[in-house]
């Protein structure tokens, strides 16, 4: 059941890269954000007029902080010795691509994981150890909520994505994108967190929507066995795009795409929006560009 409505996630991240698009004096009347954006639980409202260049794009440097691997991250202690992590090397074999657009394609799914059974579990158990104490966020998102967790509120989990990032997420996306990317050196996750769908109570589905950033990716965090219905379901494909465990689906951010609704079961994702750091312009050329394909 594909939707045909247009909407629209207005999520930080769109908001962020609508202010680059419109002119610098342009204001406009929001009745989402507001003041400082607090990307770890909620958005503060009001419908006065706020000057979103001025707003979010300097929120884009906080939020992308926490995800940015430190030196620490990149060592693994082997005995009693180290090792420099390694970034792990993609071609086109690693996955499949869809929606063919100038010399490359704007959607891949992986042909293996690249999390771990054990990782996804890790990151699951963590979550829900989290939110039996503090709850899933149900208000990050506007009009659209989402059940959710800021990865920032999972320590472990944050650490591990860190990691994983440079060593398989980022050579992996720079591969997917290269056609597009002017500089994927400078590929960075601006936020990140856990969605959890459940037919039983929350969330079982996402509107359509744009997300605001360059790319978005979502893995699997559970198996494909636990739940009926799901996937992420794009406006120009026949048909949803299922994964399983440890599996990644990535494309870019303007794409309208939504959650296919589940119909038994619980589903849970791991979903970051990515940004490249410093090309701003591009970054809503791009967009503009590959919104309507
Ligand atoms: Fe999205």
């Amino acid at each position: 059941m594909a939707p045909h409505l247009l909407t629209f996630l207005p999520c930080l991240q769109c908001i962020a890269l609508l202010a680059v698009a419109l002119p610098t004096c342009l204001t406009f009347t929001t009745t989402s954000l507001v003041g400082k954006p607090d990307l770890s639980r909620g958005f503060k409202t009001s419908s006065t007029k706020v000057l979103v260049s001025e707003v979010h794009i300097p929120a884009y440097r906080e939020t992308k902080m926490p995800f940015i691997p430190t030196e620490e991250d990149l060592v693994s202690k082997i005995g009693c010795g180290e090792i420099n992590l390694e970034e792990h090397e993609y071609d086109t074999h690693d996955f499949s691509s869809m929606i063919n657009y100038e010399a490359g394609h704007l959607l891949h799914k992986t042909n293996e994981p690249v999390f771990t059974l054990e990782e996804c579990k890790n990151i699951r158990d963590e979550a829900e150890h989290v939110c039996s104490s503090v709850g899933w966020t149900k208000n990050r998102h506007g009009n659209y909520p989402t059940t959710d967790v800021p990865i920032i509120e999972l320590p472990e989990t944050l650490a591990f994505l860190r990691k994983s990032l440079y060593q398989r997420i980022y050579p992996l996306l720079r591969t997917q994108f290269s056609e597009f990317l002017p500089d994927a050196r400078r590929l960075r996750v601006a936020d990140g967190f856990i969605v959890k769908y459940d037919v039983k109570g929350g969330q079982a589905e996402l509107k359509p929507h744009r997300d605001g950033s360059v790319l978005s990716f979502n893995i699997a965090l559970n198996s494909a066995d636990d739940f009926e219905g799901g996937g992420t379901w794009f406006d120009s494909c026949d048909d949803p795009i299922k994964i399983d465990e440890g599996e990644m689906v990535s494309h870019a951010s303007a794409l309208l795409h939504g959650g296919q609704a589940i119909t038994s079961g619980i589903r849970y994702i791991l979903v970051c929006f990515v940004i490249l750091e410093g090309y701003d312009s591009f970054s809503m050329r791009f967009y503009n560009k590959v919104r309507n394909v």
